[in-house]
């Protein structure tokens, strides 16, 4: 599906308004947001997992297979069909190298135990997530089964067991992750791109969140919904610092931080 004309606009719209909003590290005085620039956002950590994780993506781009697409999110503005390649999928859903590379430098920065994933896919990012919380484990949500049997198969292959996948929707499965959780430390939200579901998961996530929770939304401009499913977030009470990088948001709530928004160029 193509993107409409109006949808076009607001998008070229709003990315011209981040460009000009955005600073960089040196325009920011928060000493807890520059080093998180300089450590996680700006840093490239690079280290052999990766380039098993990467092959593997690799293999999904190159890949002949079709499968059976059960889309629980907002769909696709690509694909309206339920069978799918693979290959496609894999080339318009799935975070770059660098997006995910940055959610492992995120775990491993704020040396996350407790790590939950919206939107598994084939589990690229649900790799790099469970080696930056390599002490503790990753729980990730997934409501396609056959998408989720091919995330399945590469935990298996990179034997990565720090990884607890929850095949069902968002809604149903999310009361029970955060259950069995008890806490979370970083919060992925990857799927379902809409104003209430965004919102509502955030609040459901919010009853196990702490000071040091970090949440990471993409797609925060992907539509006008979730450009106000993000307006809601930054103006909830317990959220103090947020990052919009265009594509990806990172909330905080840490208390001793004066509430702020940063917009960045990444
Ligand atoms: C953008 S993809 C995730 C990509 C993955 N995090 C990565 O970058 O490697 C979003 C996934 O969320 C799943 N999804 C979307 N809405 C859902 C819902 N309401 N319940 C369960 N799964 C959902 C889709 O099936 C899709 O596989």
């Amino acid at each position: 599906m193509e993107l409409g004309m109006s949808d076009q606009f607001r998008q070229i719209g709003s990315y011209l308004g981040h460009l000009v909003k955005a600073r960089n590290r040196h325009g920011v005085h928060s000493p807890f947001v520059y080093d998180l620039i300089s450590q996680v956002l700006r840093s490239s950590t690079e280290l052999p997992e990766f380039g098993t994780i990467e092959a593997l993506r690799d293999d999904l781009l190159d890949s002949e297979q079709t499968i059976r697409v059960n889309d629980l999110g907002a769909g696709s503005r690509v694909f309206d069909l339920p069978v799918r390649r693979v290959a496609d999928t894999a080339r318009t859903a799935l975070k770059t190298p660098q997006q995910a590379q940055m959610l492992f430098r995120l775990a491993r920065y704020f040396q996350a135990r407790n790590v939950l994933e919206l939107g598994t896919s084939f589990g690229i990012t649900t790799l790099y997530l469970a080696l930056g919380a390599d002490e503790g484990t990753v729980y990730t949500i997934e409501g396609c089964p056959q998408t989720m049997r091919i995330a399945q198969h590469h935990f298996d292959q990179l034997k990565q067991r720090n990884i607890v996948p929850m095949l069902g929707s968002f809604r149903s499965k999310l009361p029970e992750t955060l259950q069995r959780m008890g806490e979370a430390d970083l919060v992925f939200i990857d799927g379902h791109h809409a104003k209430e579901p965004t919102v509502d998961y955030f609040g459901q996530c919010l009853t196990k969140a702490h000071n040091d929770t970090v949440f990471v939304f993409d797609d925060i401009h992907w539509s006008r919904g979730m450009e106000q499913a993000w307006e809601e977030v930054k103006a909830h009470p317990r959220v103090t610092v947020t990052i919009d990088l265009y594509n990806l948001g990172l909330v905080f709530l840490r208390s001793e931080q004066a509430k702020e928004h940063f917009t960045l160029r990444y």
